[in-house]
């Protein structure tokens, strides 16, 4: 055909061939890109999906101090497989106020974008302390650390002002109110009304550790049981399908 003897052309002449290579991944990457220009918000907005609590924050932040997303994933992909063993999968919102994201790309361990409530924070105690003592086969390493090393937030403030630097909507009450925000949590015989107040009534409010003093379990643990509870999958609609 007509058009095919031309593109010997193309596949004979390089300099051609690499100047229409340019000119469709141009075409391509325009098409891909631009529309995003014009677009407002890139996220639809999820209802139940808020800023990470204090004590949360604090223990993401020793999730990433910690490497532990060198093998867990916390993104579920819309397969049939990972939603029958996680769960709904993720949606972009579920991830829009992770500074860094924590999709993560190897999975040693489990996925954990949904283990909020799966287990007790006892068993997470134990597997911390121990994963062998819960899981025999497990290869994670031991964190009995955590639960021995005491925390007080003291610079919980500083990084939630950061977070709201690059557009996490933390309030200027939020923010004042970290530190407290930050104890109550740990504890449930505190005053928590603020802390539920600013953040929700569904604000889990536990010892998670079990004991005396706030470690670094307790917000690793805090931040383990909110992963992937925020949205209540049993009223959501994705916006296609409203
Ligand atoms: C060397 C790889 C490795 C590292 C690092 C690691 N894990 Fe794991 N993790 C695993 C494996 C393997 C399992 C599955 C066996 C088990 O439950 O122990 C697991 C299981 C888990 C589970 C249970 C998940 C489920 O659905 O059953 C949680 C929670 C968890 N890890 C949290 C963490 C946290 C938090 C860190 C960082 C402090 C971490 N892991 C670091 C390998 C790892």
């Amino acid at each position: 055909m007509a058009i095919l003897d031309k593109h010997s052309i193309l596949e004979k002449n390089v300099t051609l061939l690499a100047i229409f290579a340019f000119l469709v991944v141009t075409i391509g990457g325009i098409v891909q890109i631009a529309p995003l220009f014009w677009l407002e918000n890139t996220i639809e907005d999820v209802e139940g999906m808020r800023p990470y609590t204090p004590l949360e924050l604090a223990g993401r932040d020793i999730y990433i101090r910690e490497g532990c997303y060198v093998c867990h994933s916390q993104m579920i992909r819309p397969m049939r497989d990972e939603v029958e063993r996680y769960g709904h999968y993720s949606l972009a919102a579920e991830s829009q106020y992770d500074h860094p994201f924590q999709w993560g790309s190897k999975r040693t361990g489990p996925d954990l974008a949904r283990v909020g409530g799966r287990y007790s924070d006892e068993w997470h105690v134990d597997h911390f302390r121990d994963p062998q003592s819960v899981v025999p086969e497990s290869v994670m390493p031991k964190y009995g650390y955590l639960e021995r090393t005491l925390i007080d937030g003291q610079y919980i403030e500083d990084l939630m002002s950061t977070h709201k630097f690059v557009g996490v909507p933390y309030s200027d009450d939020m923010v004042e109110n970290g530190r407290e925000d930050f104890a109550a949590q740990a504890d449930p015989d505190s005053d928590f009304d603020g802390l539920l107040e600013r953040y929700g009534e569904k604000v889990n409010v536990r010892n998670f550790d079990g004991q005396a003093g706030i470690s670094e379990a307790d917000a690793l643990i805090a931040y383990m049981q909110m992963l992937g509870t925020l949205v209540d999958f049993s009223t959501f609609t994705p916006v296609a399908s409203r």
